[in-house]
């Protein structure tokens, strides 16, 4: 096998070209045909990988660790009380220390800045596993999500997304399709919009791959598109303090059966999660005793629903994460 991105660092999307970002979607599908059909070689053995999360996570971290482990390599997971980063050692003391130490690392915090210092200080590859500006694995898991359940190039493949579009989700979604040559909507309200500099950016790789790109504050925008993504109302790290705004601004765009109506009868539901969408958690009973809202950012109906392909999108986390650590990371087996 070839490994035309041995040695890369996975920091933002942009940072790829289309030919990169179809390489690695097709690496993720063969690497999760290969397990599925018992036939999965290790291209990593012996390597070692730090994790680096000073947010929480369940799927990001098990889909690093797990991938790691079917690839015969090693992870060691770091969280904000374990380890020194940020508070008694600085980031690039920290870079330098566990590019010694480890092959690679992946990084998840506050600021897309500390991963690109992880990056220039440690000498290793590193992976973003979410920053406050770009989740770049989770566009790869959507992708190859979209890609298994549009029966169609995604090229001709269109989505919406609809909530809070200034941060990761919402950021990274724009400039993600618009790589990839698809149809792309940001519906959000104005001042919850991308900034400017991001939507340039999405139309300047649209007009190399033939992408659309749109964003608006109408909900009707999201008339016949294949899928609908939305995200959680207030991201981790926000203070409780933005419920009572984002609650305001945000109801008019949750996604309801009405909403993925409106989409097309095909339409189907997506979301990076984890999701509000009934009372079922600390978060959710108290939006529904604050607010007498039953869920948030979706209902628990279309949530639940055959439309929802949610759970195929967690599930691709790992085949895709497998596929950014086998790229670069890789040896012949
Ligand atoms: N979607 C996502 O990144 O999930 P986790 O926060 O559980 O990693
Ligand atoms: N926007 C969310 C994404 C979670 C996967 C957050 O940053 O918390």
């Amino acid at each position: 096998m070839d490994f035309p991105l041995h040695g890369r660092s996975f920091l933002r999307e942009l940072d790829f070209t289309f030919d990169e970002w179809t390489y690695l979607l097709d690496l993720a599908a063969q690497l999760k045909a290969d397990r599925a059909a018992g036939k999965e070689k290790q291209y990593m053995k012996g390597l070692r990988i730090a994790l680096v999360f000073q947010k929480m996570s369940t799927r990001t971290r098990s889909s690093f660790e797990v991938a790691a482990f079917d690839q015969g390599a090693h992870t060691t997971y770091l969280d904000p009380a374990s380890s020194h980063v940020g508070y008694k050692e600085s980031v690039a003391d920290t870079a330098r220390v566990l590019g010694r130490i480890f092959d690679a690392i992946e990084f998840r915090g506050d600021h897309q800045t500390t991963v690109e210092q992880l990056n220039k200080w440690s000498g290793v590859p590193v992976f973003n596993g979410l920053t406050d500006l770009w989740h770049p694995t989770q566009m790869l898991a959507d992708g190859l999500t979209m890609r298994e359940h549009a029966g169609k190039p995604l090229a001709e493949t269109s989505y919406t997304y609809v909530g809070d579009a200034r941060y990761n989700m919402g950021r990274s979604l724009l400039v993600s399709g618009a790589m990839l040559g698809m149809d792309v909507r940001i519906v959000a309200p104005k001042s919850l919009q991308p900034p400017h500099d991001v939507i340039e950016m999405a139309k300047a790789r649209a007009e190399e791959t033939g992408a659309r790109v749109t964003v608006t504050d109408e909900v009707e925008a999201v008339a016949g598109s294949d899928f609908v993504h939305t995200d959680m109302w207030v991201s981790m790290g926000e203070p409780d303090s933005v419920w009572d705004e984002r609650v305001e601004l945000l109801t008019p765009y949750r996604v309801d059966a009405n909403m993925m109506d409106m989409a097309g009868a095909d339409a189907k539901f997506m979301h990076c999660l984890p999701a509000i969408h009934d009372r079922n958690t600390e978060v959710g009973l108290r939006v529904f005793e604050r607010y007498g809202l039953d869920g948030c950012e979706v209902s628990d109906e279309v949530f639940s629903s055959d439309r929802s392909v949610v759970f195929d999108q967690a599930e691709n986390r790992m085949h895709t994460i497998k596929a950014v650590m086998v790229a670069s990371l890789g040896r012949e087996a």
